[in-house]
């Protein structure tokens, strides 16, 4: 199920104004592919995230353009049939994870409402999964870990609880907006492999902002780069790294530390995680 975005032009209502942020992006994440998107502070990553799912807030609106996920107009859907996609074929990981979390409902709760939200029996398998999902994201301790709340939780851990719900339904899409910038660098790794190992190795896609371009290169197939709301250059990461064509991506990665050796990203086969599986899933 490939997501194909056309032409989005997106912008906010300010005091000043409206303001154009995305001025016409296009791009495609493929079947089994993993796309990343860098780009500064500023330049539209989560924008364009937010827009693809429709989660952007007033003043944020998406003026034109066309986003298509297995065949289906996202933005023309009525916001019924949208929940139906998010969450199930589509799970999105914030880039404030405790955004994504309710602060009056233990999070065993929260599992048990997606299930039920998209028609899953939240029954013991159901909470087993979860529980299988908190330990492979290297939450330890996730049977006590879900019954608690989520004030109980430092943003390292947040986030992988948030990555987990993310993962609950077996998405065939996940996209993450830097889903591990509160993880202390020796545990971003492990939980990248995660999501991968959930994701692209089980035959999903993935949309994922990050800023570390160390990410893109050990992760992704293909790169979009922005640049103040524009994508100023997308391609195969191996090409895009090895022979910049856009100056921009050409000073990113001379900043980058520690310097980019271009390795076109494999999708390696690993040990089989110890998830519950859905019954149904196939
Ligand atoms: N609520 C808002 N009101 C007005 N303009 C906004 C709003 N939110 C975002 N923008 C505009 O959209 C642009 C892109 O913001 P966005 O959050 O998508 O950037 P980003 O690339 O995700 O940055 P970061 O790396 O800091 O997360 C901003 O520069 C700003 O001009
Ligand atoms: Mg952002």
């Amino acid at each position: 199920m490939s997501l194909k975005v056309n032409d989005l032009v997106t912008e906010f209502a300010t005091r000043r104004g409206v303001v154009e942020a995305l001025h016409g992006i296009s791009f495609e994440v493929g079947e089994n592919e993993v796309v990343g998107i860098v780009g500064e502070s500023g330049s539209g990553k989560s924008t364009v995230v937010r827009s693809v799912i429709r989660l952007l807030v007033p003043p944020g609106r998406v003026a034109s353009g066309t986003v298509e996920f297995a065949g289906r107009p996202l933005l023309e859907l009525r916001e019924s049939e949208l929940r139906a996609i998010r969450g199930k074929d589509i799970g999105f990981i914030a880039q404030n994870p405790f955004s994504a979390l309710n602060p009056v409902l233990r999070l065993e709760k929260q599992f048990a409402n997606i299930a039920k939200a998209h028609g899953v029996k939240a029954d013991d398998g159901a909470r087993r999964r979860a529980v299988d999902l908190l330990a492979a994201t290297g939450v330890s301790d996730p049977e006590r870990v879900i019954r608690g709340y989520a004030h109980e939780l430092s943003g390292g851990m947040a986030q992988r609880v948030v990555i987990a719900m993310a993962l609950y339904l077996n998405p065939r899409l996940v996209i993450a907006d830097e889903p591990t910038t509160a993880l202390d660098l020796t545990v971003q790794r492990q939980v990248l492999d995660t999501l991968r190992r959930l994701t692209v190795e089980s035959g999903r896609s993935m949309l994922i902002v990050t800023h570390d371009l160390g990410v893109v290169n050990a992760y992704c197939q293909r790169v979009l780069v922005m640049y103040k709301g524009s994508i100023v250059e997308q391609g195969r990461v191996a090409e895009v790294f090895t022979a910049p064509q856009h100056p921009y991506t050409a000073s990113l990665l001379s900043s980058a530390s520690p310097p980019i050796e271009p390795a076109e990203a494999e999708v390696v086969p690993s040990q089989p995680l110890e998830v519950a599986t859905w019954p149904s899933s196939k």
